[in-house]
């Protein structure tokens, strides 16, 4: 149904509070990791494939024949957990039923509400169960971060549902769960969802004690060999209890376009899906008025414009939907800084039943017109906007995979300052929050579902369930998100199995377009290719064409003539000549490394090389790979042969790096580590020198120079020590003691100034630089003395007592004249006292096995952090101290209030 109208008026009710309850459950659980004794898999979702390692430890692949063997002889709980997903399958035959008797468990102590849980561990939500550690130093763990992710984990607390709520809808909606969850209310198995990165919502309704004490309890069970990278573990996002009247806005119900937008006006739809949960046809009133989203994050008094009410009649027991529209004039268009700014607006909607509201939800948004040219790439508001992105995986560093709303907004601040303005979700939907930080700062987002389909990459990861869940899990991204403006393109899969599958792997693909076409026909939808080649069927099934490192080409190199691996040319030509009708863009470029503060000799006159210990870019006994920026892993560019790959192709739409923050595991070259090398920020939020590469090109305004390597180097004297040097700058001039070293300018595809044989001397190396023939910016570094003190750093001195909100503190070591040293190594010791506590300590170095909670930490090339959490409710001046052997102390205050 399509209705239009301009502002009639609200009634007078509306304007009170909703009767929809949403409470976030973060207090008050309990932890245990492991089913009670004599379980013996009666709780698994499915049977899964044996995993089977060979001597040294790898895994040889995963034994399905043995896995039907078991699976003969013991029931699982997958038919009880499919149903959960019903409301996002579309064909009603292909739905589930839920079998007639309750799945046959036996005695589960974990389920009874009298079961003592005192001993279990007392957790606040979001928790990530593997994070505190501590470290797997041995064995082949490196891929997942050899923190102890993997396992199966309980989750019980209680839930006062009044009586009063008797007749109410009650549903439990969990933001991401890790993973396999399955729910049980009263002892009774409610639903579930395994895949751990998805939102869902159970219905609780019918096994609730109303007036009662209500015991809940989720189990999880993450499967080893599941990730390619750290998934973390447990409830580590948020939870939520949502009570309704039983007729209501369904889950992500309300869909708000624009599919008419200029400067003079846009027209807004709004499609409301009403849930009625009644035996009877229900008829009700469906209003909704827009306001513009106030800074606050409220909608402002007066609505700019309101959708007149609808009558609708919502069919018993299921679901009606309802479309119309208004018009805003002059509206504030989102988009992104600095030139655009992204203003929203909120849609309030109201359903009323005999006049009466039963239900109000607000729906926040944004109005842009958004354009995907492929000679140019995204133009947003009419203005084209070179992608200058990174991709982010889902952890937080030593916060682990818990989502905490201040630690990705650092993230975020730290990217813009290199001129970040858009994030790839490698590989998986976000936190819900993260999105919305988007989009109040900004950012373009690729919002990725899936990392494989229905081949393997690791052997217990999604395939094992893509055939049963990938149309639920599409559709459920795509609900959530698909209000959000920050999100531009909608991404099905990452370097999936079937690009090399022909015909068989494109008709997935176009399944999968079609589920979001359904869903969301504003935006186009891709799925990033490191093989597909231009002429296959692959690439074709998609509305943009999206490579990672194939514009660059793929081991091109003489070290790799001749070898077995794939090998590509630079390849963004053959697929624009191709396809050009689509938008080209390069999803994953770079995959550069290298160790913070750690530079290699001798270094390669090359502009970009493969990491190997014999040529400057790798030290395998150290571990640590070269901080001069030039080293990529085997199939990727350092980002000088990016930048120059994009230029030569102007109608590639921009890039997302590999990748902005490092993250936890796949410590490509080095798997003895814990976490990567290819960030361009550090583990801990600390800029590498390739930031600032980043920057010289990406704020090309910003007057900035940046010098390679530190200035500490005894023993060095009299041997070749290369000074490089990042600026916005096109000239330069260095000095070393005051004698110069030359002045030099960029080439044609040269990004940075190099001085390749300055000759080691302590002392002062200075850069003047210039642009188009005028001074524009300098930068020194200088050696430093001994170690002598400290000095502490709070990236915000005053925090809020919401047991959420952080602040991160960066602790420098200085030498006697104040000046920080770039290479320290002295281990400190941090204190906190106050209303705070400490969190985590870290220092950005892939190799740092020390549990992320010690407050003891070796500083890494002369920075450490410390993650300090203002306690709930509690207010005043806390102080963070820190200490180290034979140097002055240092401390700082932080004041705690309300936020
Ligand atoms: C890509 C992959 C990423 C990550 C990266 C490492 O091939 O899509 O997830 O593995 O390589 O450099």
């Amino acid at each position: 149904m399509l209705m239009w109208g301009i502002a009639s008026s609200v009634s007078a009710s509306a304007a009170e509070v909703s009767p929809r309850d949403r409470i976030r459950l973060d207090a008050g659980w309990r932890f245990h990791p492991g089913d009670p004794p004599g379980i013996d898999g009666r709780l698994d979702y499915d049977v899964r494939p044996e995993v089977v390692r060979s001597a040294d430890g790898k895994v040889a692949d995963a034994r399905p024949d043995e896995a039907v063997r078991i699976a003969a002889d013991r029931p699982v709980l997958k038919p009880w957990i499919l149903p959960t997903a019903n409301r996002f399958i579309r064909d009603p035959a292909a739905r589930h039923v839920r079998p007639r008797a309750e799945p046959s468990i036996g005695d589960v102590p974990f389920l009874d509400a009298g079961f003592d849980d005192s001993g279990w561990t007392p957790v606040t939500l979001p928790h990530d169960w593997a994070i505190a550690g501590p470290f797997i130093a041995e064995g082949p763990y490196g891929g997942m971060g050899r923190l102890p992710s993997w396992g199966i984990g309980w989750y019980r607390r209680t839930l006062d549902i009044p009586a009063t709520h008797a007749g109410r809808r009650v549903y439990l909606d969990v933001d991401g769960a890790m993973s396999y969850a399955s729910v049980w209310l009263n002892g009774a198995l409610v639903g579930g969802w395994p895949y751990g990165y998805n939102s869902w919502r159970v219905d609780l309704t019918p096994y609730v004690a109303f007036g009662g004490v209500n015991q809940l309890a989720i189990r999880l069970d993450n499967p080893p060999e599941s990730a390619r990278w750290y998934p973390g573990g447990g409830l580590y996002r948020d939870v939520w209890l949502t009570t309704t009247a039983p007729v209501h806005v369904a889950q992500w119900g309300t869909t708000v376009t624009t599919p008419e937008v200029s400067e003079a006006s846009a027209n807004v739809h709004v499609r409301v899906e009403i849930d009625n949960t009644t035996d009877a046809p229900v008829r009700v009133q469906v209003e909704t008025a827009l306001h513009v989203l106030g800074e606050e994050g409220k909608p402002q008094a007066e609505p700019v414009a309101r959708i007149p009410a609808l009558g609708v009649d919502v069919v018993a027991g299921g679901t009606t939907a309802v479309t119309s529209g208004t018009r805003i004039d002059r509206p504030r268009l989102w988009g992104p800084p600095p030139n655009q700014q992204p203003h929203r607006y909120v849609a309030v909607t109201t359903l009323l039943r005999d006049g009466e509201v039963v239900d109000r939800v607000e729906t926040r948004f944004g109005i842009r017109r958004l354009e995907f040219d492929p000679d140019r790439g995204v133009v947003v508001n009419g203005e084209h906007l070179p992608l200058r992105g990174v991709n982010q995986h889902h952890d937080l560093g030593a916060l682990g995979a818990a989502f905490n709303v201040r630690a990705a907004q650092r993230q975020l601040e730290i990217l813009r300052g290199m001129g970040v303005n858009a994030i790839r979700m490698a590989h998986n939907p976000p936190d819900p929050q993260l999105l919305e930080l988007t989009d109040r700062m900004g950012f373009l987002v690729v919002d990725e579902v899936f990392d494989s389909w229905e081949k393997k990459k690791t052997p217990l990861d999604f395939h094992l369930i893509f055939p049963d869940w990938h149309e639920a899990d599409l559709r459920a991204m795509l609900r959530r998100d698909r209000n959000h403006p920050s999100v531009i393109l909608w991404s099905v899969g990452n370097e999936v199995g079937e690009q090399y599958d022909g015909e068989a792997g494109a008709a997935i693909g176009r399944r999968l377009v079609r589920i979001v076409r359904e869903e969301d026909p504003t935006r186009p939808t891709t799925a990033s290719m490191n093989w597909a080649k231009a002429d296959m069927p692959f690439p074709a099934a998609f509305d943009v064409v999206n490579l990672n490192y194939q514009g660059e080409g793929i081991r091109q190199e003489p070290e790799f003539e001749g070898t077995e691996r794939i090998r590509t040319p630079p390849s963004y030509p053959a697929f624009r000549a191709a396809f050009p009708d689509k938008v080209l863009m390069g999803s994953e470029t770079a995959s550069a490394a290298s160790s913070r503060g750690v530079y290699l000799f001798p270094v390669t006159p090359r502009n970009s090389a493969p990491i190997r210990d014999d040529n400057g870019g790798g030290d395998a006994a150290r571990q640590h790979v070269s901080a001069y920026e030039l080293h990529a892993v085997d199939f990727g560019s350092s980002a000088d042969r990016v930048f120059a790959t994009l230029d030569r192709n102007p109608y590639v739409a921009g890039e997302f790096v590999w990748n902005g923050f490092d993250y936890l595991g796949e410590p490509t070259p080095y798997y003895s580590a814990r976490s990567s090398y290819t960030g361009i920020v550090d583990l801990a939020g600390f800029p590498k020198d390739r930031y600032y590469l980043y920057q010289s090109r990406w704020r090309p305004d910003l007057p900035m120079a940046h010098i390679l390597p530190h200035w500490n180097w005894p023993g060095r004297e009299g041997e070749v020590t290369p000074v490089h040097v990042f600026t916005s700058g096109d000239e330069g001039e260095l000095f070393v003691n005051g004698v110069s070293q030359g002045r030099k300018r960029k080439g044609q595809s040269e990004y940075r100034l190099r001085w390749d044989e300055v000759v080691y001397q302590p002392g002062e190396v200075r850069v003047r630089t210039w642009r188009d023939g005028a001074p524009w910016a300098e930068a020194r570094v200088e050696t430093t003395g001994a170690p002598a003190r400290l000095a502490l750093e709070a990236d915000r001195d005053r925090i809020g007592n919401d047991g959420r909100d952080l602040s991160f503190v960066t602790l420098r070591v200085l030498d006697a004249q104040g000046r920080a040293i770039r290479n320290a190594e002295n281990l400190v010791q941090f204190e906190v006292e106050g209303p705070v506590e400490l969190v985590a300590t870290d220092n950005g170095d892939p190799r740092d096995l020390t549990a992320f909670p010690s407050p003891a930490r070796k500083a890494f090339s002369g920075l450490a952090l410390a993650i300090v959490r203002g306690r709930a409710g509690e207010s005043g001046t806390a102080t963070v101290r820190v200490r180290s052997e034979g140097l002055a102390p240092a401390e700082l205050r932080l004041h705690v209030g309300a936020p």
